[in-house]
Parts: structure tokens; sequence; C-alpha cells
């Protein structure tokens, strides 16, 4: 396999070339450039990204946030724009390029940076990868060309940094940001939580710029109190505490630790000392060893993980940790306020950050509101080779996606990690479903591939919606009349990839 640095250098020759097409362009037409970005956390950190840069070239753009690149939505973009407007795709388009290239009048000049599975193209290995990649450089640029995954090895955020990189050095300052989207992407799965691939070529620029630290640190949430962060952690069970805070604050109290801050709250992660730490890391160690019969060695692999802090930032808040980062700014996405997680991945931290917090409160009730009225509703419905769920009047499209990663995600066995879950959320004012995927990994790697499985139900459907994504997570829209037909479709292209 090629070294990441020999793709890095292959990639970086073509963003040359991206960079000559866009200032020809650029001058030619003498106007500006509309950014059209994912309303997700990558998607507001790509469209920052490539917002920062053009600020810094004075090049004048607006951005528009969008719930996905559909149909609908590019013959609109196709009819209020004109061969003054340059466009820039970010975090999606290249599973629409086909149609992009359709509907774009030749007069309007367009980039794709993105991360998707290019339109047509099966998995990574389809050579037809290949064909795409010679007839759409330089105006396309995708991590499947250079044989990088972009599921897991980089997101929208990252391709936007290095094309934001090519436009000016200086830009390396916007690293740290590509890993915010990196990270909202679910992207840090490599062992203790690290980037792998391109994303660890972004973390070694963010080092080399003293943006980020990479911190040894105990598994649980960093701003939620630390006797709720360890009865609810997803990852680590440990029999008599999980579920039960009280006993769980009992629990840290008997280690001689004062759980109290100085503001009379219960401490955080972030309010221990490494001491502290120290000790609870092993009394939890010497615990689940005890009730569960597990090796020290299997424990410490799951409790102890690399934390990535933004430097500058302050302790505690949403905007210090990468996760919580990147939380807050789907939070906006997902309310309706994509513009405030721009101005704060664009650095704004008065107004925005200020706006963005009160409306994250909200947003996490919501989420927990839905995660409980699925579980105490028994919500998830079977099939035999997938599951899914309908959220009627609780679960909207917005968060839908979030909901169905939170389960796939999620240690309660609420679902079966073995089947893909499919959330269907009905659109506000249209007779149809937003379908958002999810499989986990384990699947992933015995051959299931939700993006080939939503676009081979649509075609038996013979549905005309655009769908697709990445092999773990892919989303589309279906007509209500069709919804049973389209998932009858899902389990048994499901059943197939897993030639059961
Ligand atoms: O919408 P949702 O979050 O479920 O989408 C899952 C993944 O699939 C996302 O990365 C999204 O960008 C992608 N997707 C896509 N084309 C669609 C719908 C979703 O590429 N039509
Ligand atoms: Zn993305």
């Amino acid at each position: 396999m090629t070294q990441i640095n020999t793709k890095l250098d292959h990639l970086n020759s073509d963003l040359i070339k991206t960079k000559e097409f866009f200032y020809n362009h650029l001058n030619s037409i003498e106007g500006s450039v509309h950014i059209y970005t994912h309303l997700d956390a990558d998607g507001l950190t790509s469209g920052a990204i490539i917002g920062k840069a053009l600020y810094r070239e004075k090049v004048s753009f607006q951005i528009s946030i969008l719930k996905q690149l559909e149909r609908e939505e590019i013959t609109k973009i196709a009819e209020n724009s004109n061969n003054k407007t340059f466009l820039i795709f970010s975090d999606f388009g290249s599973g629409q390029y086909l149609e992009l290239q359709t509907k774009l009048s030749k007069d309007i000049p367009y980039l794709i940076l993105d991360h998707h599975l290019p339109q047509e193209v099966v998995n990574k290995t389809d050579e037809k990868v290949r064909e795409v990649y010679l007839k759409s450089t330089p105006w396309h640029i995708n991590p499947y060309f250079y044989d990088i995954d972009g599921s897991n090895e980089v997101s929208g955020a990252g391709i936007c940094y290095y094309f934001a990189k090519t436009l000016n050095n200086k830009n390396i300052d916007l690293s740290s940001i590509a890993l915010v989207g990196a990270t909202g992407d679910i992207q840090n799965q490599g062992p203790n939580n690290t980037f792998f691939g391109l994303n660890s070529l972004i973390l070694n620029d963010a080092l080399v710029a003293d943006l980020v630290e990479v911190i040894d640190d105990l598994n649980f949430s960093p701003i939620k109190p630390l006797n709720e962060s360890i009865a609810y952690s997803s990852e680590i069970n440990l029999p008599g505490l999980s579920g039960n805070t009280s006993k769980t604050l009992k629990f840290l109290q008997k280690l001689g630790i004062l759980m109290e801050n100085s503001q009379g709250n219960i401490k955080t992660l972030n309010d221990l000392t490494q001491d502290e730490k120290q000790k609870i890391s092993s009394a939890i160690i010497e615990f689940v060893s005890l009730k569960l019969d597990i090796e020290p060695a299997e424990i410490i692999s799951k409790l102890i993980v690399n934390r990535y802090v933004l430097k500058h930032e302050i302790i505690g808040s949403e905007l210090h940790d990468l996760n919580d980062f990147s939380n807050l700014l789907n939070s906006c996405g997902r309310s309706n306020n994509g513009s405030l997680g721009i101005a704060i991945a664009m650095g704004d931290r008065k107004v925005a950050y200020r706006k963005a917090q009160e409306q994250l409160i909200t947003y996490k009730r919501t989420i927990q509101e839905a995660l409980l009225w699925i579980q105490d509703n028994q919500k998830i419905q079977f099939k035999e080779n997938i599951q899914y769920f309908f959220g009627e009047e609780v679960i909207s499209e917005n968060i839908i996606g979030t909901i169905a990663s939170m389960l796939i995600f999620d240690k309660s066995g609420i679902i079966d990690k073995c089947k893909p879950i499919f959330g269907c959320a009905k659109r506000e004012g249209e007779e149809v479903y937003k379908i958002s995927a999810r499989a986990h990994e384990d699947i992933v790697n015995k051959g299931v591939n939700l993006s080939e499985v939503i676009r081979q139900a649509l075609e038996l459907c013979h549905l005309n919606a655009l769908g697709g994504g990445h092999p773990p997570a892919a989303g589309t829209k279906v007509p209500i009349g069709k919804i049973s037909e389209f998932l009858d479709n899902c389990d048994l292209i499901v059943k197939r990839q897993l030639k059961i």
C-alpha cells in the first residue's frame, strides 16, 4: 500500500491545478464565490475553512448551508446562478457530480471539495473511481481518487483544509478546525481514539502550529458531572454503577476525592488533577476486573484514550475538546442555526458563541428525550437483516441522523449491532421520509455498504432521488407510499452483501 505521504503529494500536485482553475475563472468572471455546504459539523467547518481562506485572499464570498444537495436543490442553484458566480460545493457534491454536470450550464464554473463516494462509484476498490478522477479533475477533489478512504481517513473539512493550504500556507492555522470536522464525522476511531490516514497528517500540522495537544485521558465526557459521565458511559460498563448516578457518586467519594468544585457543582473530568484521575482509573480497573473477570489490559484500552484539546481555548468550555466543539457545531446546524456554527469555526467567541451555548441546552434535551422515547416505547422494529424506526412526532428530519448514529455507538443494547439501522423521519410539508442509515464497523468489515444499499434500493423502487454517502453512513429520501417497499429492498440488499 502506498504511504500516506505519497498520496498527499499526489493530492497536493492536483490541488495546484485546482487553484489555477479557480483563479483563472475568478479573474474572468469578476464576480464572487458562492459556497454551498452541508449542515453537520463537518460541513460547517468545511464552509468556514473555505470562507476564511477566501477572506484572507480578499475574495468576496457568501455561504449557504443545505440539509443535503438533493436534485431539487441543484435545480434551484442552477436557476439562481449565472456566469458571474463561482460555486464551491463542500462536504457534498461528489455523490451528485453527474447531476451537477448536467444541471449547471457550461458557463457556471464550480469546484467540488468532498469526501463521499462519487456518484456511481460502489466502493473504494471500484475501478470506476479512476474514470471519475480522469474526467473530473481539476474541478473535483475527492480522497478516493488518491486511494484514501473518505469514510475514516479524511473528512470534507480535511479536503477543504488542503485546498486552503494550497491557496496560502498561512492557512495551516485552520488545521485544528479541519480536525473538528473529522471528529464530527466520527473519524478518530483508530486505537484509543487516534486519527489515521490523512487526518494524522492534519494532526501533525496542528501540532507543529502549536494549536492542539494530545493528552492521555479517561474515556469519559470532560464536561458533564463526572458521576453522570461514568454512569452513562457508552464505552465502559460498570455492573451496579452504570445507569445509577448516585451510586457512582458514592463510589468516587469513597476514593477520597472531593467531588464538589468551587462553585458547589459536581466536578467534571476537567476539574480533576492528574493524581485524582490516576486514583479513579486504578479503582475502575480493579472494580471491573473483579466483577467481570476481564483482563486489565482490555479494560485499559477502553478506559484510557487520547483526547485532543485546543490549546488556545478556555479549559472546560465547549470549544476546548475537539469532541465537544464538534457537538456544539452539530447542534447549531441541526437547530437551523448553521450560520452560528460557521461564525464560531471562523473565530467568533462573542455573539455567535453565546447564542450557540444557549441553544445547545435545548438541543441536548431534545436528543436525550428522543433516545428515551425510543427506548421506553420500544420503537425499534426488525426485519431479517435490518432494523428501523420512525421518528413520528418526536424525532424530526434534522436530528434523525444524529439519533441513528448514537444508537449505533450506544452500549446499552437498545439495538442489535449486527444489523444496520434505518431512521425514517417525515419531512415537514412534504409527503416524504428522510432516511438516515447507519451500520456498525463490524458489519461494514463483513461487506455491508449502506451507500450502495440505498442507491440499489432506490433503483429497485424506481425512485429517482439522489442517495448515498459512505459504507457505514448513508442517506436519502423516500415518498411515504414507497417506504415499506424501500425497506424491504434494503433488507434484501443487506442480505446479499452479507452473503447470507
Ligand atoms: O443525512 P445523513 O446524516 O443520514 O447522511 C449520512 C451520510 O450520507 C452523510 O455523510 C451525508 O452527507 C451522506 N448523504 C449523501 N447523499 C444523500 C444523503 C446523505 O451523500 N442524498
Ligand atoms: Zn463529512
